[in-house]
């Protein structure tokens, strides 16, 4: 992996015949190029291609800041603002500890740590007990949060925005994935490794996976979700496209993809998962720490139509404990409620 320029994708073009779900990532004119060691991201402002939609895009936050605090004004967006401050439900409290185990000489118990409690999922849920065992551990305990954004395992949906809203990753690096791969491609580092074994591992079975978006700030997702609305009415927006700082983009932990050998038809189209690429991950992305977030008939959980293409990076202890059990939504893993809309 390298450290490179951040470019903004492109907004998609929404002229009445073009593909909803068309979400190219082009390099920015005059992208902000970096090269400071230990990830430090310099990032532009809005791209001026696009006609701002609900007047001027903020501009990104300060790089290299993990905790970017909102300013007191409520950040903008063309419909009226989601609650900002809908956190995730209320920790909960650590699953009971396992029993302790007697010790071989004299009886006596010896007191065994307590086990990992993931801080903001439901006591009792899947993901609770994948950490209870103790085996799935992240190294930094602090990073068991689903609310906290710089956590593998935050989870992002309509009720649950990023805090601050205008988040941005630290780490953000380009994987090395070849040719084929043309669009600017960001992920958080742990992900972006992943992506690179994952792709290398679908070439070796001659499928070829392209990477259609990966990270996106809060300024290109207001871009691309003012577009959509513009495009085609807020309620079919917001069955597609997440609100800035509601988007699992902006994590650097979600990418898109396509299927080179299939070509751009099925890119951001339920035909994808029909492609040898969307089989493939349907199959195996698990392996690889990522699954398909958005599941046909998950709609009312997760907020959004079906997905093939769209791709979560939870690592590879929730992604395979998810697979093995059989469950189609992070929020259910989790035991969380629903989030079909932003009320
Ligand atoms: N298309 C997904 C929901 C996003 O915009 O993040
Ligand atoms: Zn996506």
């Amino acid at each position: 992996m390298q450290l490179v320029g951040f470019h903004q994708a492109r907004r998609p073009r929404l002229s009445p015949g073009a593909k909803l779900r068309r979400e190219l990532s082009l390099p920015r004119p005059g992208g902000v190029m970096v090269s400071l060691v230990g990830a430090a991201l310099v990032f532009g402002g809005a791209l001026a291609l696009a006609p701002e939609v609900g007047g001027p895009l903020p501009a990104d936050p300060t790089p290299g800041t993990t905790a970017v605090q909102p300013s007191s004004a409520p950040l903008p967006t063309t419909v009226p603002a989601a609650p900002p401050s809908a956190p995730v439900t209320a920790a909960s409290p650590a699953p009971s500890p396992i029993p302790g185990a007697l010790a071989a000489s004299g009886g006596s118990a010896t007191p065994l740590p307590p086990p990992a409690a993931v801080t903001g999922a439901a006591p009792g849920s899947a993901l609770q007990q994948l950490f209870a065992t103790g085996t799935a551990a992240p190294k930094d305990k602090a990073l068991l949060d689903v609310g906290n954004p710089a956590s593998p395992l935050v989870l992002v949906n309509k009720r649950n925005p990023l805090q601050p809203l205008n988040y941005v990753p630290t780490d953000l690096v380009a994987p090395e994935l070849g040719g084929g791969n043309g669009a600017e491609v960001l992920l958080r580092s742990e992900a972006a490794a992943a992506v690179e074994r994952m792709i290398a591992a679908a070439a070796a079975e001659n499928v070829h996976i392209t990477v259609k978006s990966s990270y996106r700030s809060y300024a290109k997702q207001l871009e691309l979700y003012n577009g959509y609305v513009a495009d085609k009415g807020v309620q079919a927006a917001d069955s597609t496209s997440a609100r800035a700082g509601f988007s699992e983009h902006q994590t650097g932990l979600a990418l898109d993809i396509g299927d080179a050998d299939a070509g751009p038809d099925c890119d951001f189209n339920s035909c994808f998962a029909g492609t040898a690429a969307g089989q493939w991950v349907a199959a195996h992305a698990a392996d690889h720490g990522f699954v398909v977030r958005y599941q046909p008939g998950g709609e009312t959980v997760t907020g959004y139509l079906p997905e093939p293409w769209h791709l979560r990076y939870l690592g590879a202890a929730v992604a395979q404990d998810m697979r093995a059990r059989g469950i189609d939504s992070y929020e259910r893993f989790a035991g969380l409620p629903g989030a079909p809309d932003y009320k």
